[in-house]
């Protein structure tokens, strides 16, 4: 102990990456637990930036174990690309493990995501075509392909064999792709096989040695609450569960191996994909967040919708994954706006109001925000690194959101950087405690 779960509470994309490797410099280990590379997770070091997919943001830190989870579903070509393209800039990658029991991304998911998304026409869901759902939905139906499986080319074979069967007739459209062919599938994922053996492990037992030896293992999260698969806007979600229960199922952890549950958030609202957005803005005011906050996709580079921050959705994700803390990241972006609007209410289209997110579809798709209106401020605060430094508004809109949440703050982000972070008072007293002492030191 401790365990720190580490979440989206948003629809993604809140900046995660950044706050995984600042706890990751206290940590023993990092564990992805869901997701597969539609993640694009960002760490800015100086003038470097890294955008992660597959391996957890705690890469960069060489003593910190890092894990990719059997919850995680993995595609050998990003992973084996990452993997280069960090020895290529010197990151060392030797405390990667992976674990066998992980599902695999293999080239007919990423044909049906495709396909699936074509046949929904105007009614797409907008995924990041990584063939992510086509993966989890032959998890579910027993015809995955496991990591394991790539150390041995019989059962390999085999096993490819099986999970095309299916397929034949969806597939059918891509049926004379060299990429469909058996043997060329299996040659080319033995030799992922090949090239990742050195890092498949049992990460269950990695995890619990470190957990009972009272270490610190930080468990993140990808995607966010509003995009999970049993909870967010489905049909508009991905095809996992980014809550953080998911942690203990896709890391093989208890729940008494979670001490704490951060929340990660934005000081407003994104989107990238289709789906219900009750705060969504459009106009010169979203183009000018979006192009300050640099609102483009690290996955597929697609801009992203904006929106006010929607404390209705937020109080919702806090409850489902029992959020300890709130990271804010991105303060700094809504500097110079005059008034901030923050969503308390949703209004339905007959009127009826609602305090809480409601669970009907139709509800959601056509509710619109109600909202308080706070003070802005003109200063930029690139350069707080304290939470006096901040204008008093600023830390008026920070209180306001803590308290409509009933979550107190730990870090505030006030720019990319890794040091371009605020540890509040109350960040001392939690699991992370010293967090701040180390970020200063
Ligand atoms: P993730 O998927 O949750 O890890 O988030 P992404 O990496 O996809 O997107 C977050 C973006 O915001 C990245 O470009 C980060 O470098 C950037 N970022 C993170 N924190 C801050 C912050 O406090 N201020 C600003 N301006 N940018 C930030
Ligand atoms: P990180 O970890 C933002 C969205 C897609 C689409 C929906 C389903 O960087 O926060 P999928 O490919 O998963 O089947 O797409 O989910 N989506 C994300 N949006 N951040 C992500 O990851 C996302 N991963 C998937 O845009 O709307
Ligand atoms: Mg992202």
């Amino acid at each position: 102990m401790p365990g720190i779960v580490l979440v989206g509470a948003q629809w993604g994309d809140e900046g995660k990456g950044k706050v995984t490797d600042l706890l990751a410099e206290r940590a023993d280990a990092v564990v992805r637990f869901q997701g597969g590379n539609n993640a694009g997770h960002t760490i800015v070091r100086g003038r470097q930036t890294f955008k992660l997919h597959l391996i957890p943001s705690g890469i960069l830190h060489k003593d910190t174990l890092c894990v990719i989870g059997n919850g995680v579903v993995i595609d050998p070509r990003v992973l084996t690309d990452e993997l280069e393209e960090l020895r290529r800039r010197r990151v060392d990658t030797a405390s990667l493990r992976i674990s066998a029991n992980a599902h695999l991304i293999m080239p007919y998911h990423l044909m049906l995501d495709h396909a699936g998304e074509a046949k929904l026409g105007k009614l797409q869901i907008g995924t990041t075509r990584r063939g992510i759902g086509p993966c989890y939905a032959d998890k579910a139906a027993r015809l995955g392909i496991r990591v394991q499986d790539l150390l041995d080319e019989k059962i390999l074979k085999k096993k490819i064999v099986a999970a095309l069967e299916p397929k034949r007739l969806s597939l059918r459209p891509f049926a004379k792709d060299p990429q469909l062919d058996l043997q060329t599938i299996t040659e080319e994922y033995v030799t992922y096989g090949h090239r990742l053996a050195p890092y498949i492990a049992d990460t269950v037992r990695l995890v619990h040695e470190r957990l009972d030896a009272g270490q610190t293992v930080v468990f993140e999260g990808a995607q966010g609450a509003l995009l999970d698969i049993d909870h967010g806007t489905y049909p508009f979600v991905t095809s996992s569960n980014p809550v953080a229960g998911a942690a203990c199922v896709g890391a093989g952890v208890g729940p008494k191996d979670i001490d704490e549950v951060w929340g990660v958030i934005k000081a407003y609202g994104t989107r990238v994909g289709a789906g219900p957005f009750p705060t969504e803005l459009d106009g010169a005011l979203a183009d000018e967040i979006r192009e300050r906050g640099g609102e483009y996709g690290t996955t597929t580079g697609r801009a992203r919708r904006v929106g006010w921050l929607d404390l209705v959705a937020l109080r919702y994700a806090a409850r489902i994954n029992s959020l300890t803390a709130l990271a804010i990241m991105k303060l700094d972006v809504l500097s110079g706006i005059e008034r901030i609007c923050v969503c308390t209410r949703y209004r339905g289209p007959e009127g009826a109001e609602f305090d809480y997110f409601p669970y009907h579809q139709t509800v959601l798709h056509h509710a619109g925000g109600e909202y308080v209106n706070l003070p802005g401020w003109i200063e930029d605060l690139s350069d707080c690194r304290d939470e006096a430094d901040l204008p008093a508004a600023a830390r008026d809109y920070l209180q306001f959101v803590s308290d409509f949440v009933g979550v107190p703050i730990a870090l505030v982000g006030v720019g990319p950087g890794g040091d371009q972070v605020i540890w509040t008072q109350a960040s001392a007293g939690m699991a992370g405690s010293g967090w701040a002492a180390s970020a200063t030191a």
